[in-house]
């Protein structure tokens, strides 16, 4: 199937299925015109690289390239760029070359700014392989890169020319990581959709227990829709795109404060969405009954405990994140399922 992402001249479509990766190549011809391809993936992904995108672009006929960038939030670093801009030099790259990005957010981030700001922009495909990047981050163009004082501080709205999604690319990914995948999709329907809320509270302990990729596609489908709506309406992020970021205030001071690398993102986000519900019922918006409601279906997903971080630095560290506008924080919160506020 194919999600459309209307953005005018800069639309771009989603190609879902499983089983898809098997089209790859012949999905792409469009865009080949004998110019250098790189593809851009991680060393822990590269037997999985090879075979699902290398070998076969390559037996197509595409002159591809493979270069890795590295492991967790560190990669998304400038001197990390730096590297990668050198690989792109060296490999002859110019404006007609296509970056491939092959892995989760952290490799999808990187590549698209390298795409982004690389010769002033070309073009990029986005091949997602965790649940979170083919949900979430893979969609919309925001690419990025850290500083050390936050999260993606710096980077750019920068949409690729396609997204190719196969769901039993997740067939290796670890359990954590399925979860934080689990973590966004929840979000989607606790601020869009209150029957997509609904039928993850029926079937999330299969989607968190089973291989079951007809139901990971139904969970991909119906997440891409609702982000694709977004970012069709608000893709430079004024108010409505914001609303994405429920669960985010809280969960990036988390993930920051306790150290990149012991918080998975979409944990962090689940962990987020639970203290901006409880903020939500204490502000009188959101019904107790509803709040428990969601709750109930977030502590369906095995979560790590709240981290110990001190209240300084976890205030410290929201007045960092990039929400915060006029001095003030910016929260989203919700006076219904379905219903966000900023606040
Ligand atoms: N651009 C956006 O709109 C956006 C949205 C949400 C999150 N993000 C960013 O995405 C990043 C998080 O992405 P993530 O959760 O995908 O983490 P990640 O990219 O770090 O991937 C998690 C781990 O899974 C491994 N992996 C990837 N695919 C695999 C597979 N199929 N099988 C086995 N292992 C696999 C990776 O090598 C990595 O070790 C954060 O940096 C976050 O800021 C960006
Ligand atoms: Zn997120």
């Amino acid at each position: 199937m194919i999600i459309p992402i209307k953005l005018g001249s800069r639309s771009y479509p989603v190609h879902l299925d499983t089983g898809l990766r098997y089209r790859f190549p012949e999905l792409t011809q469009h865009y080949h015109q004998n110019q250098k391809w790189v593809l851009v993936t991680q060393r822990s992904l590269a037997t999985l690289a090879h075979s699902v995108i290398l070998d076969r672009f390559v037996q197509s006929g595409y002159n591809m390239s493979i270069v890795f960038v590295g492991d967790g939030e560190s990669a998304k670093s400038l001197s990390q760029m730096e590297a990668l801009y050198d690989r792109l030099v060296a490999l002859n790259c110019d404006r007609s070359t296509i970056l491939v990005s092959f892995g989760g957010g952290v490799v999808g981030d990187i590549t698209g700014f390298a795409a982004a700001t690389f010769l002033r922009g070309i073009r990029y495909i986005q091949v997602p392989t965790t649940l979170l990047a083919m949900v979430d981050s893979a969609i919309g163009g925001k690419t990025g890169i850290n500083l050390r004082h936050g999260k993606n501080l710096v980077g750019s709205i920068y949409q690729p020319v396609m997204v190719l999604v196969d769901p039993e690319l997740l067939e290796s990914l670890s359990l954590r990581d399925r979860v934080s995948g689990l973590g966004e999709v929840i979000k989607y329907g606790a601020i869009r959709d209150v029957n997509f809320l609904e039928w993850l509270n029926q079937n999330l302990v299969e989607l968190i227990q089973e291989n079951n990729w007809p139901l990971f596609q139904e969970t991909i489908d119906r997440s891409v829709r609702i982000k694709g709506d977004i970012v069709a309406r608000d893709e430079l992020e004024g108010d409505l795109r914001r609303l994405l970021n429920f669960g985010h205030t809280i969960g990036h001071a988390l993930e920051t404060t306790a150290g990149y690398g012991f918080l998975r993102h979409g944990e962090a986000v689940a962990l987020g969405m639970l203290a901006a519900g409880e903020i939500s019922v204490n502000k009188g918006l959101l019904p107790f009954k509803r709040w428990i409601y969601l709750k109930d279906i977030i502590h369906q997903c095995p979560l790590p405990d709240v981290p110990e971080v001190s209240e300084a630095e976890f205030l410290l560290a929201i007045k960092k994140d990039k929400k915060m506008s006029g001095g003030k924080v910016h929260m989203i919160l919700l006076e219904d399922l379905g219903k966000p506020v900023i606040n």
